[in-house]
């Protein structure tokens, strides 16, 4: 049976591990690591969820296209009965960015792997957070590939723990905007979304009095949007 495809953002996620063994965390249905197993993508994945249901739910979809062999279910919360053996890929998709963070910070042996093992992390809020708390634990951020998924705007960041502080600044830019860039349409959707947030969260500061990081935040969302401007004029030539 021909597997079906998971959505764009999940893609994007299978598009940035390496693809020997994938654990995926918080798998609930377990369509990514089947998919890759099913398509080579991968040579065996762990799929693991913290609840009983979704997993009940990722044994079903293993069992459907015969994956038994290449994809293994675990019930694990966070990466607390992942085997590091062998693993070259996480991929923490859905999830709020604290929860990834608390995620990465419980596991002992992440920054022991010899390889580094390349992390996918999908934040669905808290990416500030996230990429902070990536930045302070020394992971440097190798890719970061934005995704546009009906009326949703994602970023997917790839890295791995380094021991070193990354040689890029911890500043607002790279809080809000991660290592995405505007030459693609959907880096440039979200840019202009993130431009978006940082007007949002300067009201916020000019409420409160806070009239310097006010400031610092419009001048990040005009210098973006005419970024994104001057980019579309260079792609319209
Ligand atoms: C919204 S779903 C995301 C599913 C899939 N990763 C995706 O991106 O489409 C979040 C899943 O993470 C699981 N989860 C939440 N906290 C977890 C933890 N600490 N460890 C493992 N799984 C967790 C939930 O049970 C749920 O199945």
């Amino acid at each position: 049976m021909k597997i079906q495809s998971p959505d764009k953002r999940l893609l994007t996620c299978a598009e940035l591990c390496r693809g020997r063994r994938i654990a995926d965390i918080g798998t609930d249905h377990g369509y990514l690591p089947c998919y890759m197993a099913a398509t080579g993508l991968c040579d065996s994945a762990l799929a693991c969820d913290t609840a009983p249901l979704p997993l009940e739910s990722a044994r079903e979809h293993i069992a459907e296209y015969g994956l038994q062999d290449k994809v293994t279910a675990i019930l694990s919360d966070g990466l607390e009965k992942v085997p590091p053996e062998g693993l070259t890929d996480i991929v923490i998709a859905g999830m709020g960015g604290e929860l990834i963070a608390s995620i990465l910070e419980k596991c002992s042996w992440l920054i022991e792997t010899c390889p580094p093992v390349n992390l996918v992390l999908q934040p669905m809020t808290k990416w500030d957070h996230l990429r902070k708390w990536l930045y302070d634990n020394h992971f440097l951020v190798t890719d970061e590939r934005p995704c546009v998924s009906g009326r949703f705007v994602y970023s997917v960041i790839q890295t791995h723990y380094t021991g070193e502080k990354p040689p890029y600044p911890c500043d607002l830019r790279y809080l809000y905007c991660g290592r995405v860039t505007a030459d693609s349409e959907d880096g440039r959707e979200y840019l202009l979304r993130q431009a978006k947030r940082l007007e949002a969260a300067a009201k916020g500061k000019t409420s409160a009095g806070e009239n310097e990081a006010a400031l610092e935040m419009q001048t990040l969302a005009a210098e973006i949007s005419l970024r994104i401007a001057s980019q579309l004029i260079i792609d319209e030539k």
